[in-house]
C-alpha cells in the first residue's frame, strides 16, 4: 500500500526508507533493487544532503459543485436561460457546472500529473448549490458524490484517489450534518462512504473510520493524512443546538493521532473543507470561536505542531441557496506558529459559481518530510467556449517570489502584502484564478485611490489571513465583525451581502458609510439589501471595488 508506482517518488523513498517499506517497493519496482545497498547505509537526512531530489507530486481538486440538472428546469443556475446554457456545455461563469467540466478537469490533471503524481486529493463539496431544489436531495446528493468519485477513478486509473473530505454541500441540505456522537455510525456518512468506496475513491480501512464522524486517518507513502470533518464547527451548521465541547470527539482524536505520529516520527497533513478563521468576502466568522481556540491549541502545540507539515482546505462555506462567494486561492497563518510550521493553503474551486476561473492544482512535496515544495495552479479561462481547455496558471513560488513555502516564509510575504507593492499585486492578480477581482484595486499602483483607504482594505485582508476569532480579528483590523446572531434569519447569501456592506462601512468615513452604519444600528437589514444588494453583486461580478460600485449609486 505504501508505494504503487515505479516513479520518481518511489526511488526517492527507497533511498531513505527501504528498511521500512522494503517489500512493497521491491515487489513493484525492480529498479529499486539497484539502490538497496545505498539505502541500507543511509537515512532520510543524509539522502537529503546527498542531493537526492526528494520531490513527489499530487493532484488537488476541490469544490466541483457538480450539477446533473444543468440543462433542465431544476438547474442551480436559475439566473441563466436554457438556450444560453446549451451553448455552454462545460459551464458558464456564475453557475455551478455540469459533470462535463469536472471530467475535463480530471482528464487534464491526469495528463499533466501523469508522469509524476502519486495520488489525487479532493477537499470537499462534490454537490451543487440549491440542494433542496433537486427532486430528491438525499438520493441525488449521494448520487453526485458517487458520480464524481467514479469520474475520478476513470481518469486516474493507476493512482490512489483520496476522497472523503466532506463539504457543507455534501448533504441533503446545505450545512446539515446530524451530530450522532453517541451512535456507532451515522447513516448519512455510511451512505456517502459506501458511495465513494464502491467507486474506488476510498480504502476499506478509511471507510471503517469514516462512518462514525466522517473524519479519518490514511497514509500515502511516508505521509500521514488526517482528514477532518469541519462542517460541524461552522457557524452555519445545522441543525442548530447547544454547542458540544468536542463534537464526535474529533479534537481528542486529532490530538491523539498527532501524538502517535510524533512518537513514530511521522509527518502529517491535515486536510479539511472549511478552514477556521475569517473569510475574506464579508469578513465574517467561519467556525465558532470556541472551536477555533480548541483547534489552535492543538496545531500550535510546541510538541505536536512541528509534525504538521501542511494544512490544506477547500473552500470555504457555500450556503443557503447561494453559498459564500469565496472559492479563492489563499493562504493562512497561525497566530503563534510552532517552530518549522508548515503552510496553510485554501484552494480555489472548480466551480466558477463565484466568479473565478475553474482551477485545480499540482502540488510538489517532499515525500519524507511532507514539506510542500511548490503549488502550481492550472485554470480554464475559456471553459465557456464550446471546448474547455486547460492552461498553466501560475507557480506559487515564482509568483510570490519566495524561496520556499514554510509558514515563516509566508509570514514574511504577508507582511509585504500590507505594503501594497509588487508582492501584493502578484498575490491579488491570482486571488480569483486570474479573474478580475476587487483586491487588485487596493494596490499602491491602482489609479485614483486614496492611499489611506487602500491601506485600510489591505489591513482588513491581511488581518483575515491569520487564523483567529472574530474578536481578535476586530482588534487587528480595527473593524467590527457582523455576527450571525445579529441578523434575523435569512438566506446566507443575503447575510454575507450585509456582512460585506458592514465591514466596508466600518473602515470608511464617507457619508455613505455613515448611512449604512445608521441603517445597520437600527436593524434596517431589509432596507440595506433593497438599496445595495444589486451593487454588491455587481461589484463581485465585475471585480470593481465596493467603493466605486457604491459611489456610482
Ligand atoms: C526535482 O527535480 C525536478 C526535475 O526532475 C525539478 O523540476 C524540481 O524542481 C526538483 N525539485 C526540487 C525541490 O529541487
Ligand atoms: C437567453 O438569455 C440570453 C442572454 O441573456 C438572451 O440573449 C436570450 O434572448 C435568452 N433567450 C431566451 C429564449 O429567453
Ligand atoms: C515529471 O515527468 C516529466 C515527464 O516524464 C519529466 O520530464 C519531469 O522531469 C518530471 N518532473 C519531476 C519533478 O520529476
Ligand atoms: C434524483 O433522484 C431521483 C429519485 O431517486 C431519481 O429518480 C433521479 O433520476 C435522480 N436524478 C439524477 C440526475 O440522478
Ligand atoms: C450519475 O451517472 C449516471 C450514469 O452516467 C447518470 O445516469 C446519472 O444521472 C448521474 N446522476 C447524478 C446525480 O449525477
Ligand atoms: C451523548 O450521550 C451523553 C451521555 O449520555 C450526553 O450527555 C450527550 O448529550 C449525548 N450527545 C448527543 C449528541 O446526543
Ligand atoms: C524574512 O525576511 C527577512 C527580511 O527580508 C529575512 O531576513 C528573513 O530571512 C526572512 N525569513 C524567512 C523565513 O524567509
Ligand atoms: C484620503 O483619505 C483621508 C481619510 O479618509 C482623508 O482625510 C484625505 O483627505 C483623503 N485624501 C484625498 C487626496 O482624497
Ligand atoms: C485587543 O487589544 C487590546 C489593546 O491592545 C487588548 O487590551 C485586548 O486584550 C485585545 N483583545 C483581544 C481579544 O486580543
Amino acid at each position: 500500500m505504501a508505494v504503487r508506482r515505479c516513479g520518481h517518488m518511489v526511488l526517492t523513498m527507497a533511498f531513505a526508507y527501504l528498511h521500512v517499506f522494503a517489500e512493497p517497493i521491491v515487489e513493484l519496482c525492480e529498479t529499486n533493487l539497484l539502490q538497496r545497498d545505498l539505502v541500507l547505509r543511509t537515512d532520510a537526512e543524509s539522502a537529503l544532503r546527498s542531493g537526492a531530489n526528494n520531490s513527489a507530486f499530487f493532484v488537488w481538486h476541490t469544490d466541483a459543485h457538480v450539477d446533473p440538472f444543468y440543462l433542465t428546469d431544476l438547474r442551480e443556475c436559475q439566473k441563466r436561460n436554457l438556450t444560453l446554457l446549451e451553448a455552454h456545455p462545460f459551464g458558464i461563469m456564475s453557475c455551478d457546472p455540469p459533470e462535463r467540466l469536472l471530467r475535463s478537469a480530471f482528464a487534464a490533471s491526469a495528463r499533466i500529473g501523469a508522469p509524476n503524481a502519486s495520488f489525487v486529493l479532493y477537499t470537499g463539496d462534490f454537490v451543487r448549490h440549491a440542494i433542496r431544489q433537486m427532486p430528491d436531495p438525499y438520493e441525488n446528493a449521494s448520487q453526485i458524490v458517487a458520480n464524481v468519485s467514479r469520474a475520478a477513478k476513470e481518469a486516474f486509473e493507476d493512482l490512489p484517489v483520496l476522497f472523503g473530505t466532506l463539504g457543507n454541500s455534501d448533504s441533503r441540505e446545505d450545512y446539515y450534518q446530524e451530530l450522532t456522537d453517541n451512535e456507532s455510525s451515522n447513516p448519512w456518512f455510511e451512505k456517502l462512504g459506501s458511495a465513494i468506496h464502491s467507486q474506488g475513491g476510498m480504502k476499506p480501512e478509511v471507510l471503517e473510520q469514516f462512518t462514525y464522524g466522517s473524519y479519518y486517518e490514511t497514509r500515502e507513502g511516508q505521509l500521514t493524512i488526517l482528514s477532518l470533518a469541519t462542517v460541524i464547527y461552522s457557524v452555519d451548521h445545522l441543525p442548530y443546538g447547544p454547542l458540544e465541547k468536542d463534537p464526535f470527539g474529533q479534537f481528542r482524536w486529532l490530538r491523539q493521532r498527532l501524538q502517535l505520529a510524533a512518537a513514530d516520527g511521522r509527518h502529517v497533513w491535515i486536510v479539511g473543507h472549511i478552514s477556521p478563521g475569517i473569510e475574506t468576502f464579508a469578513y465574517t466568522e467561519l467556525w465558532y470561536p470556541q472551536y477555533v481556540e480548541a483547534y489552535l491549541e492543538i496545531v500550535q502545540d510546541p510538541v505536536l505542531g512541528p509534525w504538521i507539515a501542511a494544512q490544506l482546505f477547500g473552500h470555504a462555506p457555500g450556503s443557503g441557496r447561494r453559498g459564500d462567494p469565496v472559492h479563492k486561492d489563499e493562504l493562512r497563518l497561525l497566530p503563534e506558529p510552532p517552530a518549522s510550521a508548515g503552510p496553510i493553503f485554501l484552494s480555489s474551486s472548480l466551480s466558477p459559481v463565484y466568479y473565478n476561473n475553474p482551477s485545480f492544482k499540482l502540488v510538489e512535496y517532499d515525500p519524507i518530510s511532507g514539506r510542500l515544495l511548490n503549488l502550481q495552479t492550472f485554470i480554464s479561462d475559456r471553459f465557456e467556449a464550446p471546448e474547455a481547455d486547460w492552461i498553466f496558471g501560475y507557480d506559487h513560488l515564482k509568483q510570490y517570489g519566495l524561496a520556499g513555502l514554510s509558514m515563516a516564509e509566508l509570514q514574511n510575504f504577508t507582511e509585504r502584502l500590507l505594503e501594497g507593492g509588487e508582492s501584493y499585486e502578484r498575490y491579488a492578480s491570482w486571488y480569483a484564478s486570474g479573474y478580475p477581482n476587487e483586491l487588485e484595486h487596493y494596490s499602491l499602483k491602482a489609479a485614483n485611490w486614496n492611499a489611506t483607504w487602500k491601506w485600510q482594505r489591505r489591513r482588513q485582508y491581511v488581518c483575515a489571513l491569520v487564523i483567529r476569532t472574530a474578536e481578535d480579528f476586530e482588534n487587528c483590523s480595527g473593524t467590527q465583525v457582523l455576527r450571525s446572531w445579529q441578523l434575523p434569519f435569512m438566506e446566507r447569501f443575503d447575510r454575507l451581502i450585509l456582512g460585506r456592506l458592514w465591514s466596508w462601512a466600518q473602515g470608511s468615513s464617507l457619508p455613505l458609510a455613515q448611512q449604512i452604519k445608521h441603517l445597520a444600528a437600527a436593524n434596517q437589514w431589509e432596507e440595506l439589501l433593497r438599496l445595495f444588494k444589486g451593487l454588491v453583486e455587481w461589484s463581485l461580478q465585475s471585480g470593481t471595488p465596493l467603493e466605486s460600485a457604491l459611489l456610482t449609486a
